[in-house]
């Protein structure tokens, strides 16, 4: 069995198995009803635990569709309705569930609640977002990339505005799938200098440019998202939104990408904040396949955790 906690923590050759296999599982089904099973059933009989701590459409959604695609059953909890939200340890909690599920997905608030969930649970644990990272995403969004343009190896990716859990798996991925990673936004809000030596040492080039315009110079793929994470508080808001103002994903910006570079959000999208209605709906922006391409990748990392 293994975890899916990082993009950093799995292994290069598994990751690019996890897409390949997304993509042929993708194929094998086109036009198939929702719910109308795979061909191969790996979680038949099996039972997975999606937990939530945060408020999620995607996540929740594409997992439970792709269980049920593969043959399994999902009971969906909520952090706060366990008793995880009332004082019993993860430790426990982890131990417990591992009785009665064969895998678990965590969205939660602090890492240490997902690292501590699979240090002490006896069965997979996937990261489902936490306040520092978010890999389910970004396999879905690599998946996306090279469905419409090819390898994503020696690609330049602009991230624009918020250093935050998303971006922060995008270093990860540059790292792992070898492409490089220019970062525009705020100096308070640069990704984590950890992360960003990360990608260096595996030989990614990360460039941090102040200049929105710049930055895109050259970009095979632009990608935004939301101003304000699930984890800033409400009140840093108008702070955040001042100091980010200047790195929206809009038409002028676009231009100075290469004529064919797409667009990607994780979603959801604040329009005409962080991004224009004009580029998410443009020709460029590939979101809805991204979204799409959650439940695909989701169902090869899950076989990826059971070794099915
Ligand atoms: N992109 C993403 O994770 O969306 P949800 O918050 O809706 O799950
Ligand atoms: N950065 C966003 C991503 C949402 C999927 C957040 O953490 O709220």
């Amino acid at each position: 069995m293994n975890h899916f906690l990082d993009i950093h923590k799995t292994d290069a050759t598994d990751l690019r198995a996890i897409i390949d296999q997304a993509s042929a599982t993708k194929q094998a089904r086109l036009g198939r009803p929702k719910a109308a099973p795979d061909d191969e059933l790996p979680l038949k009989d099996r039972m997975v635990a999606l937990i939530f701590e945060k408020p999620s459409t995607r996540t929740r959604v594409s997992f439970d569709v792709g269980v049920r695609q593969m043959g399994g059953q999902t009971m969906v909890l909520s952090g706060n309705d366990m008793q995880l939200g009332h004082g019993e340890t993860i430790a426990d909690t982890a131990r417990v569930l591992s009785r009665y599920v064969d895998m678990i997905m965590i969205r939660t608030f602090d890492e240490t609640v997902l690292t501590e969930m699979a240090e002490y649970a006896s069965v997979p644990v996937i990261n489902g977002l936490t306040d520092r990272t978010h890999p389910c995403q970004i396999m879905a969004d690599v998946l996306t990339y090279e469905e419409h343009r090819g390898p994503i190896k020696g690609k330049k990716v602009v991230w624009c505005g918020d250093g935050n859990n998303v971006c922060a798996s995008f270093l990860h991925a540059a790292a792992q799938f070898g492409f490089d990673l220019t970062f525009t936004g705020p100096a308070q809000l640069d990704p984590e200098p950890e992360f960003i030596g990360l990608a260096r040492n595996a030989g990614s080039q990360v460039i941090i440019e102040r200049d929105a315009a710049k930055a895109v110079e050259g970009a095979d793929l632009v990608v935004a998202d939301t101003w304000v994470s699930m984890h800033d508080s409400q009140s840093s808001k108008e702070r955040r939104h001042n100091m980010l103002r200047g790195y929206q994903v809009n038409d002028a910006l676009m231009a100075h990408a290469k004529p064919d570079a797409l667009f990607m959000h994780c979603l959801p999208a604040h329009r005409e904040e962080e991004v224009t209605s004009a580029v998410m709906d443009g020709p460029q922006s590939v979101i809805f396949d991204e979204a799409e391409n959650r439940l695909h990748a989701q169902k090869a990392i899950m076989r990826y955790c059971l070794g099915a």
